[in-house]
């Protein structure tokens, strides 16, 4: 596909001292100059609250992208010449009027458009005044093009949603704006829609037909770490769910798109997203590992999860029957992001000496996001000589034997903002149709279950897939 250059701008983060710029927006760009995808003339400025000076906010980026791993030699020209600083104040109205004012006196020195990325990069609940205090002071439009990208998470129930969304659409039209979910940044993530839809190998195969079962594991070893705060107020639904495992899930489910344009898959995803019957309790288990309450800024009685593992069902003429696992938690056994297709059984067993459902592990294919990136096709072999044997051997595909080390998923999406493509953004109904999806269980969550670090969450996620004679695929 022949993507559009990217048209000289200017690349406005608020939060620009945060933890989101210095790790993953600074590099980004960085690399994105390096490579040439951002034409010269382009300008970053950094805004915050703080009070600095350009040349302490280029120095703290030098740190960063130091610290990031650069070493190359135009990381010093590179600060100097297209970072910029504006310290906001208190983010009143004039404040807003001073940050418009220097906007336009860089885009004057700099000789650009009037394009212009408003980033995002702040805690959730200083979206809402962002939003206002651009909206007001006319910020929402130029004589460019006008962006506005939104870091998750996306409000923190269906009515919060609902009205962040109707604070966007006050001032910025659906198609300026850009709602990030890193996860479909991934390039293993954008893999799945090549795999189902340029193979009809497997596209011919993907139905209740022939699919027991799908399962979406994203297991994480880390805890909370330093950012309690902000998860004891979200827990892993919120945090994981809602957003990543449930774009995994529509992913995997729907429909072939008429087009890969942004709308046709967008509308596609926002099937799936219908045709999910809403979790309740009996289908959902929670779990908080052992210790988190004595990680810092948790309160000792916190009853937030850590760990989810749901069981859906997609009612529509396509998966009608097959569940639908979802896993999520901190302090797990293992990092890891799979997807487990579990195909049919053979409709009779030529081998019953071998079991009574023939064979458990055969036939399932994985689609590993992370790490080890790639596919593998699990199949049955007849073990050479005697006695009878099956083994399961498989075919295998690796991102990094093939390709090499991936880009980063922000380097993806960064890129797209400004090339002004958000088929890989959330929209407006499809971030409300999947709060929706999940507003049951935030009122009326399951018990909470202890379970041990470094285990695959607490026994009761087994009695979930038990349900259906299944079992947890990825170990
Ligand atoms: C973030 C969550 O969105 O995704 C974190 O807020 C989580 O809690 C992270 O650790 C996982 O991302 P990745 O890319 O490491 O799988």
């Amino acid at each position: 596909m022949n993507r559009p250059a990217v048209e000289p701008h200017i690349f406005v983060v608020l939060g620009g001292t945060g933890d989101l710029m210095r790790r993953k927006l600074l590099p980004a760009l960085f690399r994105l100059c390096q490579r040439g995808q951002i034409p010269p003339g382009s300008v970053i400025l950094g805004v915050s609250r703080k009070p600095l000076q350009d040349s302490e906010y280029r120095q703290w980026t030098r740190e960063a992208l130091k610290a990031a791993g650069f070493t190359t030699e135009n990381l010093e020209s590179w600060c100097d010449h297209c970072v910029y600083y504006h310290a906001l104040g208190h983010g009143e109205p004039q404040d807003y009027q001073h940050l418009k004012e220097r906007i336009q006196q860089l885009e004057r020195e700099h000789h650009l458009p009037g394009n212009r990325v408003f980033y995002l990069a702040l805690p959730p609940q200083a979206f809402p005044s962002a939003i206002e205090g651009l909206g007001k002071t006319g910020l929402h439009h130029s004589k460019g093009w006008t962006r506005l990208v939104i870091e998750k998470p996306f409000g923190r129930d269906l009515s919060s949603a609902r009205a962040l969304n109707r604070k966007v659409h006050q001032y910025f039209h659906e198609s300026q704006v850009y709602r990030i979910d890193h996860y479909l940044g991934k390039e293993t993530v954008q893999n799945l829609l090549v795999f189902r839809f340029s193979n009809a190998i497997f596209e011919s195969l993907w139905n209740r037909n022939h699919i027991e079962c799908v399962q979406i594991t994203v297991a994480e070893t880390v805890g909370v770490g330093s950012r309690g705060h902000y998860y004891d107020e979200a827990g892993a639904l919120r945090d994981m769910v809602q957003n990543h495992l449930t774009q995994l899930l529509t992913l995997i489910a729907m429909e072939p798109p008429v087009t890969a344009q942004a709308d046709d898959v967008r509308n596609e995803k926002v099937k799936v997203l219908h045709a999910i019957d809403p979790p309740g309790p009996e289908d959902a288990v929670f779990g908080q590992y052992e210790g988190y309450r004595e990680e810092p800024d948790i309160p000792p009685d916190s009853r937030t999860e850590t760990f989810v593992a749901l069981r859906l069902r997609i009612n529509n003429w396509r998966w009608q029957g097959v569940p639908f696992y979802l896993r999520t938690g901190k302090r797990l056994a293992r990092k890891i992001t799979q997807i487990a297709i579990r195909f049919r059984h053979p409709p009779v067993c030529l081998f019953p000496h071998l079991g009574e459902r023939c064979d458990l592990h055969s036939n399932i294919l994985y689609l590993n996001l992370q790490p080890d990136e790639g596919f593998e096709l699990c199949v049955d072999v007849k073990k050479p000589g005697e006695p009878f044997q099956l083994q399961t051997e498989s075919f295998h595909f690796r991102y990094a034997e093939a390709f090499g080390p991936l880009p980063d998923a922000y380097e993806t999406l960064l890129l797209d903002v400004l090339q002004g493509d958000p088929t890989l953004f959330v929209r407006s109904d499809e971030v409300e149709l999947s709060w929706q999806l999940y507003d049951n269980l935030l009122k009326h969550p399951p018990p909470l279950h202890v379970y041990s670090p470094s285990s695959w969450g607490p026994k009761e996620a087994d009695i979930l897939t038990a349900k259906d004679q299944e079992t947890w695929l990825t170990q």
